[in-house]
């Protein structure tokens, strides 16, 4: 029983396809994108078949023949058409946004990613969009997936911080990528970045750290809050002067015992910094003297002036650490000394003197005229001292009032000139 089918089918085998071959068919004529009908393995010749092209796909334009017919030498008769891909078209362009992939035909995937400081408000880096088939579309068409391109909003930023001993200012502004916001330090501090200091929204909805207001090294000792600023202070005593460094203000003065403002410990980068400030007074036998204790490499000892009332200036150059500690010292024998405007630059002096040469005086440059004092005594007499404000104002005012006087003879010779020539006072000429 099994026996006899098996010989069965190997019978049907032979039978069938070399036999039929050799008896004239043509086999199945496939051809790229595209289907034939009737579908059948095998055509007798002179049998046709029509083609139309697979889903996605479109006849090229010029070709119109999408027939086939199985031929006498058993072969098929040439292929006179061709099937393209149908194209999706150019992709939706995202505002803020940009397109990867550069295929717009049947089967491609493009990718929308947002700019930099952009996102999707999914979450997701991107969006894939994909040329399909539109279905039940008559004739058949492509489309892409995604017909209308995602939105593309900017990344938020977070509140910006309050920060200690200063403030920040938004003018308004959404906190969003790209925002600005401004930081300002309290009176008495200051950062040590350039101004304005500021913070942008960047593209990751970050402020970046904020700034810091750190207290003022910098002392004119005028503000009643904070009189010495910074700095520490033992022995020295904040006095009212009227010829003091800026005219009428506040100086540090030193009579007997010592006297030493020191800093807090500072972080100075490298190439360093340098502190600088006015100082008067008789040093004979007196030590003024600026010590950076920490890292203890500098110690600078500042020689006397001209005359006690003359203001010098002194430059320090302090060495870079993360720990700089200094202090301004008056020790020795009782005399007068006073500091003022002291600063601290966050560069190297550029000229790395301690104190003037003897018996030169250094004026400083912005510093008011030192007009005649009742207050000090001077001993030594004053050489051609520069013109005074006063000096200054009076010959301006008497200047302004030359002119003047000057322009009104001016002015009225002319109108009498005028008025002798028309004979009619005051009716423009115009009018005549
Ligand atoms: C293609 O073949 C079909 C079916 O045999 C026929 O109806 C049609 O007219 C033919 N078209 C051309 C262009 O030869
Ligand atoms: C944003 O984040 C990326 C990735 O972490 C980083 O490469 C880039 O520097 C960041 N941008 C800013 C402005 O911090």
């Amino acid at each position: 029983m099994m026996k006899s089918k098996i010989l069965f089918m190997v019978l049907i085998c032979l039978a069938s396809t070399p036999i039929a071959l050799s008896q004239g068919t043509c086999g199945r004529p496939l051809v790229d994108e595209a289907v034939y009908r009737p579908f059948q393995n095998e055509f007798a010749v002179g049998e046709s078949v029509t083609y139309s092209c697979r889903t996605g796909h479109q006849l090229q334009s010029g070709y119109t023949s999408l027939n086939r017919t199985c031929q006498a030498d058993l072969t098929w008769s040439s292929v006179g058409f061709v099937c393209e891909r149908q194209s999706c078209g150019f992709p939706d362009t995202p505002s803020n946004g940009h397109i990867v992939g550069d295929t717009y035909t049947f089967g491609s995937t493009i990718e929308y990613f947002c700019n930099k400081g952009f996102e999707l408000s999914t979450g997701a880096s991107s969006v894939r969009s994909n040329c399909v088939p539109v279905v039940g579309s008559d004739p058949p068409t492509v489309a892409w997936s995604v017909a209308t391109a995602p939105t593309c909003s900017r990344v938020p930023c977070p509140n910006p911080t309050n920060i200690a001993n200063g403030r920040f200012e938004d003018s308004g502004v959404a906190y969003e990528y790209g925002a600005r916001i401004e930081y300002f330090c309290d009176n008495g501090f200051k950062s040590n970045e350039a101004s304005p200091i500021h913070r942008t929204c960047d593209e990751n909805g970050t402020w970046g750290d904020p700034p810091q207001c750190l207290v003022d090294y910098d002392c004119d000792f005028e503000d009643f809050h904070q009189p010495t600023c910074g700095y520490s202070n033992t022995g020295w005593s904040r006095e009212f002067r009227r010829d003091g460094l800026s005219g009428r203000s506040y100086v540090l003065h030193r009579s007997s015992g010592d006297a030493t403002l020191t800093s807090p410990a500072l972080t100075i980068e490298p190439p360093g910094a340098c502190l600088s400030f006015y100082y008067r007074g008789t040093l004979r036998g007196t030590r003024l003297e600026v010590s950076q204790t920490t890292p203890g490499t500098n110690d600078a000892s500042l020689s006397g002036g001209k005359s006690e009332s003359d203001w010098q200036e002194a430059k320090i150059d302090l060495t870079p650490s993360n720990n700089v500690e200094f202090n301004v010292k008056v020790s020795g024998d009782p005399a007068d000394v006073e500091i003022d405007d002291l600063t601290l630059n966050l560069s190297p002096c550029s000229v790395p003197t301690t104190a003037a040469p003897p018996g030169v005086q250094t004026t400083p440059v912005d510093e008011g005229p030192k007009s005649d004092t009742e207050d000090t005594v001077t001993v030594a007499p004053p050489a051609s001292p520069p013109l005074s404000v006063p000096a200054i104002v009076g010959i301006a005012v008497g200047a302004v009032a030359v002119v003047l006087i000057l322009s009104f003879v001016v002015y009225f010779c002319h109108a009498k000139k005028q008025r002798e020539k028309k004979g009619i006072p005051g009716v423009p000429m115009s009018s005549l």
